[in-house]
């Protein structure tokens, strides 16, 4: 198959699938002898197998036998100005040289200048080597900066994968997601659903006993289940009285939902923000950013006694994330690649909510900024009925059968196209005119071939 070709397939794309990937095939048979699932990220798990990426470029990136994908995973969100952009590229190969990780560095300045200009609440920044990290350090910070332990999470909201990420994030909420979690750190941790009215809101923090709320402020996994349109300011009215800091996640919404992330869309700063993704241009790393009251606890000349919080990491700041992250930011600062991909995106969703009406399937695409979500329903599922983005819960998000789930990426994938986690995916500011044909013919092929299997429920 030659380049910028895409796969024939068969109804159900089971058997073209494998065919046409057999290079990937054989190196997930590899993998799987040396690595847990062949993979090392959970989600990158798939049926039949996982597809093995060798380069990307623009919108596009290609897997081990040479297909070509039209990308909406964009390096799991880290991509706003497409794969490969050449400043990028020139920035992370002239310091591939700088051997010099674990030293401080002139980049440095340059690139926590870049995220104060651009972040509303970043009057101090700290890098580190994950965003996943940057949740639990500022986690730490506002334990320490409050004496108190409590931390509220958002139902369904994803902020990481350390012990206090993972309580909340999957139903039953009361319980870790994951093996492993001590109770005494699930007794610290208090979730909260995120259709609370102003008032419950306030009778969370009102005990002064919540050292901080973390969200996400798209809502859960970059707004699969919007947030009530007075929730952010109400949890600033009452984390403000109640001494609680307030944590926006924006690890996947800063840079993308506008430069200066969610919280200069809405006027509503945080204490902190955790970041990471396009803040390092796809490159390993992240970032604490936020009050200086609260970041220079991490000064060594304080004691624990004055709230003295220990953070080490040999990556922190490594230089050629650095580079790669000024370069970045340097390219998205003007917002025209956020507003390519907004543009991109909205007419991506008019599209197929027009596929969805034409084939009178049970379901609706929805989503904010540059991304997309296409719920979708089982036939024999629980939660076929009056669901729309605004009567979404997470709970009816959450209840989407996985089978459906893979059988969408799968039915896409045959066809040249490929999402993000869960029924979605976000573009770049690479994405244009001819992209949202090829994903639209794709996505209509891909509803026709499962409303014909009989896999997504129709009115
Ligand atoms: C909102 C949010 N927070 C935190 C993280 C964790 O970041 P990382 O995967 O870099 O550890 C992610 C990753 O997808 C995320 O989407």
């Amino acid at each position: 198959m030659t380049e910028g070709q895409t796969t024939a397939t068969s109804p159900t794309g089971a058997t073209t699938y494998a065919d046409q990937r057999g290079r990937s095939n054989e190196l997930f048979a590899q993998a799987a002898t040396l690595a847990p699932a062949g993979v090392h990220h959970n989600l990158r798990s798939a049926a039949p197998f996982p597809l093995f990426y060798e380069r990307g470029e623009g919108p596009y990136k290609w897997d081990a036998d040479g297909n070509r994908y039209l990308c909406y995973a964009m390096g799991q969100g880290s991509q706003i100005l497409g794969y490969s952009p050449p400043a990028v590229v020139e920035a992370v190969r002239k310091h591939a040289a700088f051997g010099i990780p674990g030293g401080s560095h002139a980049l440095e300045i340059e690139w926590a200048r870049l995220v104060g200009e651009l972040i509303p609440s970043a009057e101090r920044t700290r890098f580190l080597a994950s965003g996943t990290e940057a949740t639990m350090l500022a986690l730490r910070l506002a334990r320490a900066h409050t004496g108190r332990s409590t931390v509220v999470r958002v139902q369904g909201h994803y902020n990481g994968w350390h012990d206090y990420g993972l309580i909340g994030y999957r139903a039953p909420f009361d319980e870790a997601a994951t093996a492993g979690i001590p109770d005494e750190v699930l007794a610290t941790v208090r979730t909260i659903r995120s259709d609370l009215s102003p008032s419950e809101l306030e009778e969370v923090f009102a005990g002064e006993d919540v050292a901080a709320v973390i969200l996400e402020p798209s809502g859960a996994s970059w707004g699969t289940v919007p947030l009530p349109s007075h929730f952010l300011a109400s949890l600033r009215d009452a984390t403000s009285r109640h001494g609680t800091v307030l944590i926006f996640d924006e690890v996947i919404t800063a840079f993308r939902w506008a430069p200066g992330g969610i919280q200069s869309l809405t006027g509503i700063t945080p204490d902190l923000t955790s970041l990471g993704k396009i803040l390092t241009g796809g490159l390993p790393g992240g970032a604490v950013a936020g009050a200086a009251e609260i970041l220079d606890l991490l000064r060594p000349d304080k004691s624990p006694r004055e709230g003295y919080v220990l953070h080490h990491g040999t990556f922190n700041g490594h230089p050629v994330p650095a580079a790669a992250g000024i370069a970045t930011l340097t390219g998205a600062a003007s917002g025209e690649a956020q507003q390519a991909a907004d543009g991109h995106v909205a007419a991506l969703r008019a599209g197929l909510q027009e596929i969805v009406e034409s084939l009178s399937i049970a379901g609706f695409a929805y989503g904010d900024s540059s991304v997309f979500h296409l719920y979708l329903q089982s036939p024999d599922g629980e939660v076929v009925g009056d669901v729309s983005p605004e009567t979404m819960t997470t709970e009816r998000y959450l209840a989407m059968p996985r089978s459906l789930i893979a059988a969408l990426h799968r039915e896409v994938r045959s066809r040249g196209v490929d999402l993000f986690s869960y029924n979605g995916g976000m573009a770049s500011g690479a994405h244009g005119d001819a992209e949202l044909e090829l994903a639209l013919s794709a996505f209509d092929g891909a509803l026709r071939a499962l409303v014909q299997t009989g896999v997504v429920a129709t009115a």
